[in-house]
């Protein structure tokens, strides 16, 4: 059992907050690229020899750039080397202004039955100052047509945290999202990236976001309503009507390991985990002549037993204590936190489980920090 991640590094235009590996200028050597992707996928089809692939996920950058005769050599690719299960949950990462009812049905046709479709927001205002490519009638308009030809199951990703977000618009904002009944909820907070337009703005002070307790005051917010609409929070940052859990997502929170294709891609085979470079032309370079285009880590008990606190603890299935004495004994203080956060209401320990609760989910970076082992 394994996943399939493909990392599609183009976007039309820069967005102001974002650090993920992309490039603008793609034109060029856009069909190389896809040309070296799948020889990277035929490459390592014998690491997983045997093993059924339940789920593909299409992210970047904007796999929703891809022209059809490219997924259609993807896909081929990647049925011609792997074990794909029937029914895997195939997801595409689409942006707003590349959605039409006919790259829909083409995307139907290629077998992607899901859909992430990057929102951010409804307001103008909002996806001006982030140089979103889409307009507020665009947010709209692109669930409006997923719901219409209605195959792909939705998610949608939301920002908070924005300058200037009073709850009223946060709230206009939520409730789009539940009126249209989208099945899947990303909301991350804005986070100010090094080196990013956004740092220097803020940096110069044109750009003020939230404060920490908006914030926080946002997510609590967010939390309630979505769970007075019948949404399930199953983790941090990720919301479903039941059911409708990213499968893909939670093998990454679950452990299970899977394979990244392209610049920037991870992979995890239960030991190593495996960085493509993060450069485009050297990407290309260096899988078309064969020399190596990645690093890799082997995991030692102390990391593995840290990734599985930061990873689980995140999420509604918990960290099961028995899965970290397996790898790692924990520190001496671990069980005195643990206890201590108990009774700040942080969490709650059921079946040698540990739980995040109530205020927990908003600390859950520095209690996992506070557990970790130490070599
Ligand atoms: C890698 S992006 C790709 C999605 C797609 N290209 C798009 O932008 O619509 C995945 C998501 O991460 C979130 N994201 C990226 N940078 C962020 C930041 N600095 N702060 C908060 N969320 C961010 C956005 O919600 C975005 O949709
Ligand atoms: S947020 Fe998405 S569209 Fe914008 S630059 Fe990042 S990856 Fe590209």
């Amino acid at each position: 059992m394994s996943g399939i991640y493909i990392h599609i590094p183009f976007c039309k235009q820069r967005c102001t907050y974002c650090d993920f590996h992309f490039s603008t200028s793609y034109e060029k050597y856009y069909e190389e690229m896809v040309s070296a992707i799948c020889i990277e996928i035929e490459q390592r089809k014998q690491e997983v020899v045997d093993e059924v692939v339940n789920t593909i996920y299409f992210g970047g950058g904007t796999p929703s750039l891809l022209k059809q005769e490219d997924l259609n050599l993807i896909f081929d690719t990647l049925r011609k080397n792997y074990k794909i299960n029937p029914e895997a949950e195939i997801t595409l990462e689409a942006n707003p202004d590349d959605i039409s009812i006919e790259i829909l049905k083409i995307w139907e046709a290629e077998g992607i039955n899901r859909l992430s479709i990057g929102l951010q927001s409804f307001r103008p205002q909002d996806l001006k100052w982030m140089n979103r490519a889409h307009n507020a009638t665009e947010s709209k308009r692109c669930i409006e047509m997923v719901k219409e030809v209605g195959v792909h199951s939705l998610s949608v990703d939301l920002i908070y945290g924005l300058p200037d977000l009073p709850i009223k618009d946060w709230d206009e904002q939520i409730k789009n999202v539940i009126n249209y009944g989208v099945e899947h909820i990303s909301a991350y907070c804005l986070t100010v990236e090094e080196k990013t337009a956004l740092a220097k703005q803020v940096q110069e002070g044109s750009i003020i976001p939230s404060d920490e307790d908006e914030q926080s005051a946002q997510y609590l917010y967010l939390v309630d309503k979505l769970k007075s609409a019948g949404y399930e929070q199953y983790e941090i940052s990720n919301f479903c009507l039941p059911g409708k859990e990213s499968k893909h997502n939670s093998s990454y929170w679950k452990g299970i390991t899977y394979q990244g294709f392209g610049p920037s891609a991870h992979s995890f085979d239960g030991k190593k985990r495996r960085f493509n470079v993060r450069n485009n032309a050297l990407y290309m370079k260096n899988v078309n002549s064969g020399i190596n285009y990645y690093d890799d880590e082997t995991l030692t008990p102390v990391n593995r037993f840290n990734e599985i606190i930061l990873t689980t603890l995140r999420t509604k299935w918990g960290v099961s204590v028995r899965s970290l004495i397996s790898v790692q004994t924990p520190s001496t203080g671990f069980y005195s936190k643990v206890d201590e956060f108990s009774k700040k209401n942080w969490l709650k320990v059921e079946n040698e489980t540990i739980f995040l609760i109530g205020e927990g989910w908003l600390m859950a970076d520095y209690i996992s920090a506070e557990l970790f082992a130490v070599d």
